[in-house]
């Protein structure tokens, strides 16, 4: 297993390019399975939870092509499906497959999903999903570790989630678009990627209003189609916020390009808040453009709470705890979506952060430096604040369990590296008995 040797304590300068956002590419990607024929996606990034799904799609009887250059297109072909099953070997190391269901009830009539149960950030449970679907006429029987689904006659339905849920409402928006007649999400959860989502939704035919609020009407239609033109995924707001945080912490200057400018606004304010210069230009119609980060002063504690959007996003919550630990006084973080998502701050702690986490809060005391150390990631959000610790710490920093980054940042050393870091990937061959811990492998992203 690989990790990731960073040597800390260097401004970074320079100008780095947002790939395509994962939790777009991943719900856009199972929804080809709606359209029988030939789709083309661009900007799909390259990314460990991106194969994944491809080889889920694989399974269910659909193979894509994707470039061996290196390049973000891909083609699917979903003409057949030939079994409507997400296998637990497949849902256990992505949790995101479960975005399967809609689709394949809505195509097939039926689907056999595996429960992803718990993960390293949390329950997480799926009852919001099943309970959506079952408002559009699915019914659903647990067993084995399966939910089973069946659907004679998809019909609107009004469905009122009990919080707003990100793959909760795409997986019934995603179900909706082919039943008969018109249904109401409310309290619908209002993320960027779910808007991405409905856009591509509506370029194979679908009929969508709302998306992007908390309320989402769908009026079915009989049948969808391939778009015509390659439909391109949104850029990453959450990895082109780490490399922000990157500029932040280390007192740089950086500039990411194709940054989904107005998706960042909560995470821009509070960058302004902590004392960096921030702006954006070159922002085009799809809302990605130029954004400029510089921190030349000190860092001023801000405290978050993280909230769905358009609040804090719960995916900059530990970059942002490793930016505060450097900050000139006290910060408290707040993490009121998921319940146990604090795991990087006791890897930041043996890095010499002072925080003092208690149930979802999270007393961070700024200290002047932090010191490099072995550290060992926990999920992929946490492992993004490790590198950001690392990248400002003093002397060398070690991360273990790569494998959690590479779900999510695409090239990222390479990426690093462009903006004067000193990082590395080596593999990891320090001869050690390896305990499996329960969590281990358990998606959270
Ligand atoms: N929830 C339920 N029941 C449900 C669904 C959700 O109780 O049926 C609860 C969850 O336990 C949580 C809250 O509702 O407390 C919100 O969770 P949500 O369903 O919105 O999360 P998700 O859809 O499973 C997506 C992202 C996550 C991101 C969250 C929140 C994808 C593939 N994943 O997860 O991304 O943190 O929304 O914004 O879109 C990541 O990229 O690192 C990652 C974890």
């Amino acid at each position: 297993m690989d990790k990731l040797v960073i040597h800390g304590g260097l401004p970074l300068h320079g100008t780095v390019r947002a790939s395509g956002a994962k939790n777009a590419a991943l719900p856009i990607l199972i929804a080809t399975l709606l359209a029988p024929g030939e789709h083309v996606l661009d900007n799909v990034p390259e990314l460990a939870d991106v194969s994944l799904t491809l080889s889920l799609l694989g399974r269910i009887g659909c193979p894509s092509l994707v470039p061996d250059d290196g390049g973000s297109r891909v083609r699917l072909d979903t003409w057949r499906i030939a079994f409507s099953e997400a296998p637990y070997d497949v849902v256990r190391k992505m949790r995101a497959s479960v975005l399967a269901l809609g689709p394949l009830l809505a195509r097939q009539g039926q689907a056999r999903v595996s429960l992803p149960g718990g993960c390293a950030i949390g329950v997480r449970p799926v009852d919001q999903h099943l309970k959506g679907l079952e408002a559009l006429g699915c019914r659903f029987e647990l067993s084995g570790g399966y939910v089973n689904g069946r659907v004679d006659h998809l019909r609107g339905g009004e469905v009122r989630f009990d919080m707003p849920t990100v793959t909760g409402t795409e997986n019934v928006m995603m179900a909706a678009v082919l039943a008969d007649g018109v249904s109401v999400l409310h309290n619908a959860a209002r993320e960027p990627e779910v808007v991405d989502l409905a856009r591509f939704l509506r370029a194979m035919g679908a009929r969508i209003e709302g998306e992007g609020t908390d309320t989402i009407t769908v009026d079915g239609v009989p049948a969808l189609r391939p778009t015509r033109t390659p439909y391109s995924i949104m850029p990453d707001r959450i990895e082109a916020g780490t490399y922000l945080v990157a500029g932040a912490i280390t007192g740089g200057a950086v500039t990411v390009e194709r940054a989904p400018v107005h998706a960042l606004a909560p995470v821009l304010d509070a960058l302004r808040a902590a004392g960096c210069e921030v702006s954006a230009d070159g922002v085009g119609p799809d809302g990605a453009g130029r954004i400029h980060l510089r921190r030349e002063g000190p860092l001023a504690p801000v405290s978050i709470e993280t909230q769905p959007h358009p609040g804090f996003p719960t995916d900059m919550q530990a970059q942002w705890m490793a930016l505060m630990s450097l900050a000139e006084g006290d910060s408290v973080i707040r993490e009121t979506i998921f319940e146990n998502r604090f795991m990087h701050a006791a890897e930041l702690m043996r890095m010499g952060a002072r925080i003092e986490p208690d149930r979802d809060r999270a007393v961070v005391r700024g200290v002047r430096r932090l010191e490099g150390a072995t550290v060992m990631a926990t999920d992929l959000r946490a492992s993004a604040s490790l590198v950001l610790a690392g990248l400002a710490a003093h002397g060398s920093t070690e991360m273990l369990r790569l494998y959690h980054l590479d779900r999510g940042y695409e090239r990222l050393e390479a990426k690093l590296a462009a903006l004067g870091a000193r990082v590395r990937r080596v593999p990891d061959d320090v001869r050690v008995v390896r305990v499996v811990e329960p969590d281990e492998d358990r998606a959270a992203g």
